[in-house]
């Protein structure tokens, strides 16, 4: 099959990498000039383990290239896959999706033959019958039929998650669209991965309803997360013990600073929104925007607590900005919401993520950014682990703690244990989670501690 993909960003440039390597013809489109400049020269220019690798045997072997001209690969091609944005429109939450239309402009004007369109990015209800008839516009006589196959991957697993879905959703009627989508992904036919054909408005609205449902798991347990707090009950127990109940499952429940990213943010909003337009709104997920939207600023108090509300002039190092481990996304991560909030408090920010140190410089100004974990903690007055990247797991904590001015951890993602963290000399705090394991809670010393650190926090050099 020869395919066209028309946005080579995180779901296009995966997907086309990964459709080359079942074997097929594939030519990625962007119109960002630099980017595909960067690509011919063999760089990637976003963080996702593997691809690299992936990307360089299959332009090696002829079957994978680049291009900002989009004429030629659509007229070529048998399936053309739009990719691009969907951000959350300004002003309104709407999905803004005027690069979808700007594409079905520009691959309708260069369409040649049967051509399968298909809608990778996700797109509200209705998107494919607005694409079919723009392209009908600008060509009446294009024999297209355009389907909805959204995309499932998760950024840091793309590649796997692409190569092993649980599901492939095509919204179509059309057989030979059928057939020529069968043909691109038969190579996972291996993997069993069942094919689901809907109705495209369906294929449509299973992306928003898996991503609004998933949002949905996060935000409850997260609220659950906080009432453990105040009852002393233990977060990860409740995930775990409701978790092993096959209904529920064990996957998204696990308590932190509110999710990030760029999906399910946007894409909640959106189909609050679409839901909004046909007068059937959607009180649940109503609930899920406005709790993780207060929720991630809500995340710096928990480091002002420790020093009882007086966070003015203190250091606060932050370890992970990207909005979870293994990608260099910042889109709408938890660190932005928390660390401006941490400097509207007076505190000063030191920062280190593994990966996405460049993508923050543009987003949050004014923080000293650092080499390394071990520099970022350096006279620090409390450190916070905003996001759970595989290295911030096994921190040398005597080091750790004799770097720091006060030892202070606020853990947003429950990577420690609080009483492996209390032996090491810490006044700890996570999400959901008592302060102490109960064979501590008798242990005055764990009240001592944290005034300890309290006034160590307060008085300059002791
Ligand atoms: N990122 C994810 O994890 C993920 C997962 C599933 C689905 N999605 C959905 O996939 C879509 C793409 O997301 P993304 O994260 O890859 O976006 P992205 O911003 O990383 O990439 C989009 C790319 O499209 C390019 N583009 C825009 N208009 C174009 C045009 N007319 N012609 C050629 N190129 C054009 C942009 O320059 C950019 O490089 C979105 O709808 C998103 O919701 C994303």
């Amino acid at each position: 099959m020869r395919v066209a993909m028309i946005g080579t960003g995180y779901v296009g440039l995966v997907s086309g990498a990964c459709i080359a390597d079942f074997g097929h013809q594939v030519v990625c489109v962007d119109k960002d000039a630099a980017k595909i400049e960067a690509l011919e020269r063999g760089e990637i220019p976003i963080y996702e383990p593997g691809l690299h690798d992936l990307v360089r045997t299959n332009v090696g072997e002829g079957r994978l290239s680049f291009t900002t001209a989009i004429e030629e690969p659509v007229r070529a091609a048998d399936a053309v896959f739009i990719a691009v944005g969907t951000p959350s429109r300004r002003g309104d939450g709407h999905a803004d999706l005027s690069y979808v239309y700007d594409a079905a402009r520009e691959i309708a004007a260069a369409l040649e033959g049967f051509t399968v369109v298909i809608t990778k990015s996700t797109v509200p209800v209705g998107t494919c019958d607005e694409v079919e008839r723009i392209i009908h516009e600008t060509r009446p006589n294009a024999d297209v039929a355009v389907v909805s196959n959204p995309e499932f991957l998760r950024e840091g697993a793309a590649i796997h998650d692409f190569k092993h879905p649980d599901r492939i959703v095509v919204g179509t009627h059309d057989e030979r669209a059928k057939m020529i989508i069968a043909e691109i992904y038969r190579p996972l036919s291996l993997n069993q991965a069942p094919i689901l054909y809907t109705a495209p408005r369906t294929a449509e609205l299973i992306k928003y309803a898996a991503n609004a449902f998933l949002a949905t798991k996060i935000t409850f347990i997260n609220e659950i997360a906080d009432l453990c707090e105040k009852v002393g009950a233990d977060v990860q127990e409740v995930a775990r013990g409701i978790g092993l109940d096959n209904r529920i499952g064990a996957k998204f429940l696990h308590a932190g600073p509110g999710f990030g990213g760029s999906c399910f943010p946007k894409d909640v909003r959106a189909l609050i929104k679409t839901a909004q337009d046909h007068a059937v709104p959607l009180r649940i997920l109503e609930a899920v925007g406005t709790v993780n939207d207060t929720r991630k600023r809500a995340m710096a108090r928990k480091v002002s607590a420790m020093f009882s509300g007086a966070l003015r002039g203190k250091t606060v190092a932050v370890l992970g900005l990207t909005f979870k481990p293994n990608t260099d996304d910042m889109r709408e991560a938890p660190s932005l919401a928390l660390i401006t909030a941490l400097q509207d408090m007076g505190a000063r920010v030191r920062a280190f993520d593994p990966v996405g140190m460049r993508q923050a410089q543009d987003l949050l100004k004014n923080v000293t950014y650092c080499e390394n974990a071990y520099d970022c903690a350096e006279a620090a007055d409390a450190l916070v682990i905003a996001t759970e990247w595989e290295q911030f797991r096994a921190l040398d904590l005597e080091r750790l703690r004799d770097l720091m001015a006060c030892p202070i951890v606020v853990d947003l993602r429950n990577v420690y244990r609080p009483e492996d963290m209390y032996r090491h000399g810490f006044a700890y705090t996570s999400v959901g989670r008592p302060l102490a394991a109960p064979a501590f809670a008798d242990d005055a010393s764990l009240d001592g501690l944290l005034s300890l650190a309290r006034v160590r926090a307060s008085v300059p050099g002791l």
